[in-house]
């Protein structure tokens, strides 16, 4: 609604009032008072002291004062826009999910792409992931898929989260840098953490720096779960392809761009949008059972891994348009909430030690990012579908229960009920132990896949991985961390290692990380993992 719309929904015969003689609106405060002089302060004589009397005054410079919000703790730049998805096809057989029940049905959804190191002013063709964060309005409730555009993650248990980001944001006494180049933080911290090998060689890749949003894959990353309405579970992993297939830029014209213009990537979904040129992605879903998963060679609960599309094709199942944009950034992109414990019945989570982490985080922050516990009632965070529950009161609430009753069970016949059928289930879990801080021994191999992702680049990706690296590790001041971290690239592939190491000087290769079990060198190149054609 424009402010107009808003002051005549308000109105009720008062509006007449508060327009000036060319149908603009009047000018108010903030309770609804017109105002008579905005230009100067109220003051006793021309040049004298300012008046505490001086109420608009007051309460324009307090609400500008509380403008800000904190940024998100990571993702903290990012650009949404609106859309829809479509579903092809049902897929009742997998999932009782309402939104894939019916071919052709539109459900809407509001998507939120970023960076992950960089602050909220900071440019946009970093070399970082990109979040891909899709919130989507089912008819049972918010499903919020948080992505990346990379199908694995640095860590492989969130109780490290904090670390790896703490090592990547600007270290602790001087305040830089940032992803854009490299420090000697970020670098140890990976050097010591073997299980981001694989992550890293994505990270270094063409893959980090894309052309546009418009031409990223996202991934759900974590193997999540369908239930369907005999309550039999399948795994399934989630893609997003670009309609306009993948492409990035070279780093020497993400450094000139960055420069040009920090806003590139979001000017870019600016105006495709606005010009009627929808950017589009199919989303494709990877489904195994029980049986897959003990028979496949890594551990489809680790999140430092895929599972290659060659060995199990994705199936295409619907597609996201972003359609429009939202009309406030503030209110829209900066405000809403993604949570991946958002999952409507039909979607279940599997064990995966960093995505059952996730699961208490993202409400948390969002608790303080967003000042309270009343989150879902502003309407970008809001369902799209009838709810009732008895939640109430707290900061800024606008939507207590309605009637007496805020308890259940009630004796009045009041208020809303528990669905036995309908309702969220979670799939019944099988594990049974002792309370133990462990990893699996299946989690323990960091190398193979990283090699695999290496070997399946062209040449020119794989020279631009050899030249992201050294670029990277040049900066790193301590000679440990770069004699560690060719050590991994070793493990990985020897010509990218003796590579970088000559670029770098290196005199003698150093020995090869200890491998916690031997680097398989079995696995052929992926090519459905392989980007741009150049
Ligand atoms: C934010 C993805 C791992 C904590 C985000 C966002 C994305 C994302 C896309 C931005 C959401 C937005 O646009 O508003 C991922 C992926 C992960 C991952 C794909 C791994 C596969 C984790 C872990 C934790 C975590 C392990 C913590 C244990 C957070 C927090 C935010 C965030 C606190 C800020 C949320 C906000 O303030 O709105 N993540 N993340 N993430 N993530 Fe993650």
């Amino acid at each position: 609604a424009t402010i107009h719309d808003q002051i005549l929904e308000r109105g009720d015969g008062g509006e007449l009032h508060q327009f000036a003689e060319d149908g603009q609106p009047i000018l108010t405060t903030a309770q609804g008072g017109p105002v008579a002089d905005d230009q100067n302060s109220l003051r006793i004589g021309a040049r004298g002291p300012l008046l505490i009397d001086d109420f608009h005054f007051r309460e324009k410079i307090f609400h500008f004062d509380h403008e800000r919000i904190p940024e998100r703790v990571v993702h903290a730049r990012g650009y949404g826009a609106h859309g829809f998805f479509e579903t092809y096809e049902s897929l009742a057989a997998y999932t009782k999910a309402d939104l894939f029940q019916r071919a052709g049905e539109k459900t809407p959804v509001f998507v939120r792409f970023s960076t992950v190191a960089g602050s909220k002013g900071s440019f946009d063709l970093a070399r970082d992931v990109r979040g891909f964060a899709v919130k989507i309005y089912t008819k049972e409730g918010n499903w919020d898929l948080v992505g990346n555009n990379i199908p694995v993650f640095f860590i492989q248990d969130a109780i490290k989260f904090p670390d790896v980001i703490h090592a990547v944001k600007p270290e602790p006494d001087r305040a830089f840098p940032q992803a854009q180049s490299a420090h000697d933080n970020f670098w140890d911290f990976i050097s010591l953490t073997p299980e981001s090998m694989h992550m890293i060689m994505w990270v270094m890749s063409d893959r980090a720096i894309p052309r546009s949003f418009r031409f990223m894959e996202g991934f759900g990353v974590h193997t999540f779960r369908f239930v369907n309405t005999k309550d039999e579970s399948t795994f399934v992993k989630f893609h997003w392809k670009p309609k306009l297939g993948l492409q990035s830029v070279a780093w020497n014209e993400a450094v000139k761009i960055n420069g040009a213009d920090p806003d590139f990537h979001r000017r870019d979904l600016w105006q495709s949008i606005q010009s009627g040129n929808f950017p589009e992605w199919e989303l494709q879903v990877q489904l195994f059972d029980q049986d897959f998963a003990d028979n496949f060679e890594f551990d489809v609960l680790d999140p430092t891994k895929i599972i290659p599309e060659e060995i199990l094709p994705p199936q295409p199942v619907g597609r996201l348009v972003l359609d429009r944009m939202p009309d406030n950034f503030f209110a829209e992109t900066e405000q809403v909430a993604f949570m991946t414990q958002n999952v409507p019945p039909g979607i279940d989570f599997s064990n995966d030690p960093l995505l059952q982490g996730r699961n208490f985080s993202y409400l948390d922050t969002q608790l303080k990012r967003l000042g309270g516990p009343n989150f879902t009632h502003l309407p970008i965070n809001a369902p799209k579908c009838p709810f009732a529950h008895f939640q109430q009161d707290g900061h800024m609430a606008m939507r207590n229960p309605a009637g007496r009753v805020n308890y259940q069970p009630n004796s009045w016949g009041e208020g809303p009920r528990e669905s036995p059928t309908n309702g969220h289930r979670p799939f019944a879990s099988e594990e049974q132990g002792e309370k133990v801080r462990l990893r699996p021994e299946s989690f323990a191999d960091h190398y193979s896949q990283a090699r695999q992702f290496y070997i399946s680049q062209t040449p020119p990706e794989q020279r631009h991985i050899a030249a992201a690296l050294t670029f990277e590790l040049s900066k790193v001041q301590t000679p440990v961390i770069r004699e560690r971290m060719v050590s991994h690239l070793m493990n990985i592939d020897q010509t990218l290692a003796s590579t970088v190491a000559q670029k770098l000087g290196f005199q003698s290769m150093p020995e090869p990380a200890e491998a916690a079990v031997p680097t398989r060198h079995d696995l052929e190149p992926s090519p459905a993992l392989s980007i741009v054609e150049r």
